[in-house]
């Protein structure tokens, strides 16, 4: 017997193999006209399409008896010039370890799609394509911050020649030694004591008394109401760096807050999750001696100076965690507007007082030059609009041209919910503090859930007044 280009049947199994790779291509060919589409194969979107090359999620499983299937997956892949982007294998059934489940997200030519599917049904079992995960991973419990460490090295000594503390070895050994410890550190573990040397209480002390000084005229009432209690409460003062271990209990008692220590800057996605969680990512190194009045990072003194007097105030709590939610499961885009939202609020944000302009922005409250500058009549000054605030070009090389004033936080507050509404999810989420979780609001049942607790509570409420009322 001959095949009709003269060349001799193969073996039986060369056969089987030769003949699929030869029917793929067959069908390839004809499918190749036509048009590009979802695939019969997916029950919806199983895929993304871009210039004409689709993302496909396959999920298949390979018996005891069919170990070479696998392999002859990795032919059909050449054949097609399909892309391998991710791969996972998991047995199948407890009591069959030998069965094995694979998960493959790929790239193929859209008019290849059903003819790839099908040229992998024959070789494996149980082919199917599983819904692309359109929404980006975020954590659902407080101990799944350890996984939100994602850390950007701009502003790093040992990366930033411009960094005051660049040139000098043993600041960067220290600021090392002091990151490890945040590196190493888990949800539960105790806070890390730092024990911080004459130089650096020195450093502190510089940035302490100066800005200590302009906080009267300057500063918010809620950050210098937060400040003194921390002075009364906490340690804090000028001849001591507190220690987040008595920090972090101390908001914890005041707004529900706490910290967790973090190596150095946070991408803006990692960050803005732990403020869902009401907790907030502190750095414990210290800025360098010989620039105390600045840093390009965020240092101890930028967040136990900067922020942390903010986060004993309630309504500015709420209002922290508030853009933390918004920002669980959005896109990139939506990440970014949040983090400029962050930028001219939390870090960068002034209020109005009695008809005053004051601060309440860390990135302020922790550079006497720049607060000085901010509420002089050099800026501009713009209402709080979340909607054109969140586009608004930003400036982290020098003092901002433009500042955003809120009327109030509660008033922040509000917009900022509205504005977050906004943001296309398809779910909402809240926050459950009982067991440090987020509860995700996708199905019927849970919203029920939720509308029956709040029922509960606004229950107490109105016994609260009737009680009030009859008194
Ligand atoms: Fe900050």
């Amino acid at each position: 017997m001959k095949t009709d280009n003269g060349v001799p049947p193969p073996a039986p199994s060369a056969g089987r193999k030769q003949s699929l790779i030869e029917d793929a291509r067959r069908e390839r060919g004809s499918g190749s006209t036509g048009s590009p589409g979802p695939s019969k194969f997916g029950d919806g979107p199983v895929f993304e399409e871009k210039e004409g090359r689709v993302t496909l999620n396959v999920l298949f499983a390979l018996g005891n008896e069919k170990n070479g299937g696998f392999f002859k997956t990795g032919k059909i892949f050449e054949t097609f010039e399909a892309k391998l982007i991710h791969i996972e294998s998991r047995h199948k059934y407890k009591n069959s370890p030998c069965e094995l489940e694979f998960y493959m997200k790929c790239e193929v030519n859209s008019s290849d799609l059903d003819v790839f599917i099908n040229s992998l049904k024959r070789v494996v079992d149980d082919v199917s394509c599983v819904h692309e995960e359109k929404i980006p991973w975020f954590p659902r419990h407080i101990k799944d911050l350890n996984k939100c460490n994602l850390l950007i090295t701009k502003f790093n000594p040992d990366m930033d020649e411009l960094h005051p503390g660049y040139s000098d070895p043993e600041y960067r050994k220290r600021r090392a030694f002091i990151s490890e410890l945040a590196f190493k550190y888990n949800h539960g573990d105790p806070l890390p004591i730092v024990h911080y040397t004459a130089e650096e209480i020195a450093t502190w002390r510089e940035v302490y008394q100066n800005l200590r000084s302009i906080y009267p005229l300057l500063a918010c009432r809620q950050f210098l109401d937060g400040l003194q209690q921390l002075e009364r409460e906490c340690g804090y003062g000028e001849d001591r760096i507190p220690q987040l271990r008595d920090v972090s209990a101390f908001l914890k008692e005041k707004t529900g807050f706490q910290l967790r220590p973090v190596a150095g800057l946070l991408s803006a996605r990692d960050f803005l999750a732990s403020l869902a969680f009401r907790v907030f990512q502190c750095t414990q190194y210290i800025r360098h001696s010989s620039a105390p009045m600045h840093s390009p990072e965020p240092d101890c003194c930028h967040e136990l100076i900067g922020h942390i007097p903010m986060l004993a105030d309630k309504e500015f709590a709420q209002f922290s965690q508030e853009i933390g939610l918004a920002s669980l499961g959005a896109s990139n885009e939506d990440i970014e507007k949040l983090s400029t939202l962050y930028w001219f609020t939390v870090e960068f944000g002034l209020c109005r007082q009695n008809g005053v302009v004051k601060a309440y922005g860390a990135g302020l409250l922790s550079s006497y030059g720049e607060l000085v500058y901010a509420l002089s009549n050099e800026p501009e000054y713009k209402p709080f609009n979340p909607e054109e605030t969140a586009v608004q070009p930003y400036q982290d090389q020098t003092f901002q041209p433009l500042y955003f004033v809120s009327e109030s936080f509660e008033d922040a507050k509000l917009k900022l919910r509205r504005y977050s509404a906004t943001i296309r999810r398809p779910f909402a989420v809240r926050y459950d503090p009982f067991t440090c979780s987020i509860e995700v609001l996708d199905q019927p049942c849970k919203i029920q859930s939720a509308l029956s607790q709040t029922r509960e509570d606004l229950k107490t409420l109105q016994c609260a007044l009737e009680k009030i009322s009859s008194s």
